[in-house]
């Protein structure tokens, strides 16, 4: 069966929409917040990757949401290769056209409009009948297909919602001009024999349903996410809404990785197409788990470090025979190659940025002199410069763009002998300033020159540290997260030096802060 859609033309059974929600519903985790900069190469990636529906937030949430929507729409939005750039709106006149506001630049735009369907959250959250919700419904579909032809309604809380009303309102849904109907397990609470039963009683009573794109949305209280996802593949949904490293609300979204793997491998099992390039998906899981702080864990599926590893002697026997024994997928599918020694310290600038080309970065000349100033350092210090170090290094450096505060220099005196004293400089908006503290160990010392020389209130509430590729010369990854008058913002550092790191991530998330005062109180920038 075909269906004709205003943004994806014909569509046959075969073809599944990947809809992306990491920059809306995983960035509403506590924790994974960006800022605008970081949401705008996350949208890139996601775009290069070949996502079909992008959404970039909820336009009306925040000043910052509506900036977010708006600056994706007149970037990423601009291009040709562009996927349709979504906003999220709850059943509002507000909500719709402060959507419609955000998403105008957009070549590809829809309009996401959500209302609850459950009894529950009828009644105790919305205050609303039944019928009010039907009607609020019908009149903000009709009021967003007059600022966008793709509009996709979704039934908050679907998987509890009585199973009557829900194929009432669908139906007014598509009545009122709802091109995506999309029924959410938003609580996590489904198992995929009652995704099954949902999407085959809404297929099976609703007139009008074979017109529109069925969607599934999936929570993962139960780590049913993926799962249900698949059993609304098979029941008639031809939409699936997923995040980078499945990060979410509570305990996070059905991951797209696993989902499109799952697809891919399966092709006996779910016959289905899309468009993702399934060897950018380590590159986005590691982009995101830089500019959030937040590293997936090592044996999550497809993207965690262990995912390929064969620890036991009988599985590595066997893999090195043949790796089909114990891989139902090869690394280099979803984007692992062999740590590959790059470039040694008498590379010039050509080879690094050819390399940086096949990393698949395009930094500017600045950013270009910053970064391989910082690679000749770093060549000078590790014996050998892995692929992941670059990345590491030129995350670190690309995130460093436009920062009022910059790391210059650390000479720290520390050991067991005497108190650790840290020596620091730091440039703030252009002018070199230096500070000495000492403290309770390295880091502490070195927080405290930090903020000897830009005085602020922010608390540190989070410091970790891993480390970049093995050996003992690997470079460290820091974090820091500040909170500053209810204001949370992570930092991230990377360095040979674990301090050095430690005080590029403390800067990192000073300089965010900063940019969060400037929007909210400009008076207060001065430190
Ligand atoms: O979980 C949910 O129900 C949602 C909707 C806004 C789609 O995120
Ligand atoms: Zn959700």
């Amino acid at each position: 069966m075909t269906i004709e859609h205003p943004s994806f033309g014909t569509l046959d059974d075969s073809r599944v929409i990947i809809f992306d929600t990491t920059l809306r519903d995983g960035e509403q985790s506590p924790g994974f917040s960006m800022n605008l900069s970081e949401k705008i190469r996350m949208a890139e990636a996601l775009t290069e990757l070949g996502v079909d529906v992008l959404e970039a937030g909820f336009a009306i949430a925040s000043p910052g949401d509506f900036e977010s929507v708006k600056s994706i729409a007149e970037s990423v939005g601009q291009r040709d290769d562009t996927p349709v750039i979504a906003s999220l709106a709850r059943a509002g006149q507000m909500d719709v056209l402060r959507a419609a506001e955000a998403l105008k630049a957009a070549k590809r735009r829809r309009i996401h409009i959500v209302i609850a369907t459950s009894d529950l959250h009828m009644r105790v959250k919305l205050r609303l009948t039944p019928d009010e919700v039907i009607q609020q419904t019908v009149d903000s579909i009709t009021l967003a297909r007059q600022h966008a032809d793709d509009v996709e309604w979704s039934a908050e809380d679907a998987t509890r919602s009585d199973p009557d009303f829900l194929c009432r309102v669908v139906e007014a849904a598509i009545r009122a001009g709802a091109t995506t109907i999309n029924l959410p397990d938003t609580v996590g609470y489904a198992l995929p024999a009652d995704m099954v039963r949902m999407f085959a009683d809404v297929r099976n009573r609703v007139p009008g349903i074979e017109r529109v794109v069925l969607s599934t949305h999936n929570h993962n209280d139960l780590g049913m996410g993926v799962a249900n996802t698949l059993a609304a593949i098979e029941a008639g949904a031809r939409q699936v809404e997923t995040t980078i490293n499945g990060i979410g609300e509570r305990a996070g979204n059905a991951s797209l990785e696993e989902i499109v793997m799952a697809i891919r491998t399966r092709q006996d099992a779910i016959p289905r197409r899309n468009n993702i390039k399934t060897t950018h998906l380590l590159r986005l899981s590691k982009l995101l788990a830089t500019i959030t702080g937040f590293d997936v864990q090592p044996n999550k599926a497809i993207v965690g470090r262990n995912a390929f590893a064969h620890e036991a002697g009988i599985h590595q026997d066997g893999v090195l025979k043949d790796a089909a024994t114990y891989e139902i997928m090869t690394p280099e599918s979803v984007g692992w190659k062999t740590n590959s020694l790059v470039l040694g310290k008498h590379s010039g600038r050509a080879a690094f940025r050819d390399k940086l080309n096949t990393l698949g970065y395009n930094v500017g000349d600045n950013q270009l002199n910053d970064a391989f100033r910082r690679f000749k350092d770093l060549a000078d210090r590790k014996k050998v410069v892995f692929d992941d170090d670059v990345v590491a290094l030129v995350d670190d450096e690309v995130m460093r763009d436009h920062e009022r505060v910059r790391f210059v220099s650390l000479d720290l005196h520390a050991g067991s002998k005497s108190p650790p004293r840290a020596e620091l400089e730091l440039e703030v908006d252009g002018v070199v300033k230096s500070g000495v503290s000492s403290g309770d160990g390295p880091v502490d010392a070195t927080f405290k020159a930090i903020q000897a020389i830009f005085p602020h209130t922010a608390n540190l509430t989070l410091f970790s540290v891993g480390a970049v590729t093995e050996g003992t010369d690997a470079q460290a990854r820091t974090t820091v997260r500040l909170e500053e008058n209810g204001k949370m913002v992570d930092g991230q550092g990377a360095d040979t030096d674990t301090i050095v790191a430690s005080a590029r991530a403390y800067i990192h998330a000073l300089n965010k802060l900063l940019v969060k005062r400037e929007r909210t109180e400009p008076q207060a920038l001065a430190s």
